[in-house]
């Protein structure tokens, strides 16, 4: 359920387990912030013979994180989601210290979305005193958001590494809106040899298509109406690649609406799917679109299906 006041954001709905959030804040069974103790109740879940699920964010929820939570419980018996704002993927003057951190809010709607543990780690319990480690994924990591944030996957891969190993889950589930992201991830999985299995679920977004971001809850009305923009130009992207226009002539169709609007453009692409190369005939592609409108800074994609003469 979303109120009218979570509508804009994209929030989810606390509901009634909002007032229970304060008692959940004390549960140390299923509030947990310690990564030992995390992966202790995992294993001993898994033991048992629960599969299990978990659901990596950073928490201001809304409908694409529940979304997830509700993927994980159709396959799984138990789902842990952890909430961590990650510092080493945000790059100087970007948003870290701003970022909303609503953390009785989440943990309201994760217990109305039926997970059964909150993963809260410490920054220094992910990045203990003198931590030297990092993990560096090349191949889909280059480009895009990886040019435009240099360093931003570094720290996605690391802390989703590190969140694997203190959350031992079956499956865990990402969300299709983080495109990249999610090649790298799956790229870092397979390399590494680390024993989950992934799966990406699709993009949620508004009525208007706007995709569900918890930054757009930093959208004013006006920037909120031209954020569209980028959901539009996915569109027209989607239609002209089917009829076999180009990319160059598709990718200068997205740029002109995206410009039209007053979107910022950092990027408007079509792409491999899997590589993010250029797209090669006959294998599924992508659409990806990231600018700012006003001061913050959007990202959203479509998959394409495969046609053959990709060009
Ligand atoms: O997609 C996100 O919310 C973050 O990048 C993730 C995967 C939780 C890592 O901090």
């Amino acid at each position: 359920m979303v109120t009218p006041s979570e509508k804009g954001s994209g929030r989810a709905g606390a509901g009634p387990a909002a007032d229970h959030a304060a008692d959940r804040i004390g549960d140390t069974s299923r509030l947990i912030h310690d990564p030992v103790a995390m992966q202790g109740v995992v294993t001993a879940a898994r033991a048992a013979g629960r599969r299990v699920g978990f659901v990596p964010t950073m928490g201001a929820l809304h409908r694409g994180h529940v979304s997830l939570v509700a993927a994980a419980l159709e396959d799984c018996d138990d789902v842990a989601v952890s909430i961590f704002v990650n510092p080493t993927q945000f790059g100087p003057g970007e948003d870290f210290a701003r970022y909303p951190r609503p953390l009785a809010a989440d943990i309201a709607i994760l217990d109305n979305a039926g997970a059964r543990w909150t993963f809260v780690p410490e920054g220094a319990a992910i990045y203990p005193a003198g931590c030297a480690t990092r993990v560096v994924v090349d191949g889909p990591a280059r480009g895009f958001e990886g040019e435009i944030r240099p360093g931003h996957f570094v720290g996605v891969a690391t802390v989703v590494c590190r969140l694997l190993h203190a959350v031992p889950a079956d499956v865990a589930y990402f969300g299709a809106k983080d495109w990249q992201q999610t090649r790298v991830i799956e790229r870092m999985v397979r390399d590494l040899g680390l024993p989950v299995e992934l799966r990406i679920c699709p993009t949620v977004r508004e009525p208007d298509g706007l995709a569900l971001s918890s930054r757009n809850a930093y959208l004013s009305s006006d920037e909120r109406g031209r954020a569209t923009a980028l959901v539009e130009s996915l569109r027209v992207a989607t239609a002209m690649w089917e009829a076999g226009a180009a990319c160059a002539v598709i990718e200068a169709a997205m740029r002109e609406l995206l410009e039209h609007r007053g979107v910022v453009i950092d990027y408007a692409a079509v792409v491999d799917a899997e590589s993010l190369e250029p797209p090669v005939d006959a294998r599924p592609a992508v659409a990806l679109v990231a600018g700012r409108v006003g001061v913050t800074r959007l990202i959203d994609n479509m998959p394409l299906r495969p046609r053959s003469g990709a060009g």
